[in-house]
């Protein structure tokens, strides 16, 4: 399953008044079957708004975008969607959360109840089975949000800054038990971060964009070995990549390169 992004592009005519605002200009993008590509660039750049055109709940003004050939039109159940908030439903229990997908799928009660007890026993919350989201830390919420997305065996999970909310130390077990999960799915990750360092932990190439409006400035496949886990980041190879990124993805005021 891969995805294609020709050309793309996205104005917003905001209502009354306002001015046109150019989100993405020509944007063009392939993500390979079960690659992880990490985006990273400054707030503005368009990121968000390339996840909703992928996931289409919004549609390019421009381009085109497709899913193995097939041209997006509107939200499908390949694709799937991780905010930075994880948008559980308060009212429905843990279980009943990552069960979502799979009732609306009309998978049977047994196979929906196997699957809910493997994804809860994967991320470490079989014994809230029956709690409420209230009841649950942030870095809880994030792992039933992730679960939720992902039990429906997507081919493409599009991942908005999912991390962005978490302490740092929470933030590490979430990368180290990510890409554990992605290891063993065959599906491909969109990853958008404003945290450089994390987008070389765990992509297998980086974009990195620009603002104002919103382009590709550089492409960097990441050749780190897998599987990989947050300990690298001590590793010398990582610095000397960092540093290498550090150069490609810095921003003056301009928006543009500082070199
Ligand atoms: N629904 C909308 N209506 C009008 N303008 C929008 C809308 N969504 C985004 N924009 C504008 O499009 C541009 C890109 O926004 P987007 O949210 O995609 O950026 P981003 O890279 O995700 O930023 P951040 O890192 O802050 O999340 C911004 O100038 C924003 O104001
Ligand atoms: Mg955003």
């Amino acid at each position: 399953m891969t995805v294609t992004c020709e050309d793309v592009s996205m104005v917003y005519r905001p209502s009354g008044r306002g001015q046109a605002i150019q989100a993405l200009d020509h944007i063009t993008l392939t993500v390979r079957e079960h690659e992880f590509v990490a985006i990273v660039g400054p707030s503005g750049c368009g990121k968000s708004t390339l996840l909703k055109l992928i996931s289409g709940f919004e549609r390019p003004t421009a381009g085109k975008i497709s899913v193995n050939g097939e041209v997006v039109t509107g939200p499908g159940a390949d694709r799937a969607m991780v905010f930075q908030h994880p948008a559980l439903y308060p009212w429905l229990t843990v279980a009943e959360n990552v069960a979502f997908g799979l009732k609306l799928k009309g998978v049977s009660r047994r196979d929906i109840n196997r699957r809910v007890d493997y994804f809860l026993e994967r991320i470490g919350l079989l014994a809230f089975r029956e709690a409420r989201p209230y009841e649950l830390s942030g870095g809880m919420q994030q792992r039933v949000a992730i679960a939720r997305a992902l039990i429906v065996e997507p081919s493409i999970v599009l991942m908005d800054e999912p991390f962005g909310a978490l302490d740092a130390q929470t933030r590490g077990s979430m990368q180290d038990f990510l890409l554990e999960l992605w290891n063993d799915m065959k599906a491909a990750v969109v990853f958008v971060t404003h945290d450089v360092t994390e987008a070389i932990l765990l992509g297998d190439r980086i974009v990195v964009m620009d603002p104002h409006p919103g382009t590709i400035r550089h492409q960097e496949m990441i050749s780190l070995d897998r599987p990989r886990q947050t300990s690298i980041e001590f590793s010398d190879t990582f610095a000397s990549v960092r540093r290498h990124m550090a150069e490609l993805s810095s921003w003056s005021t301009t928006g543009k390169s500082a070199s």
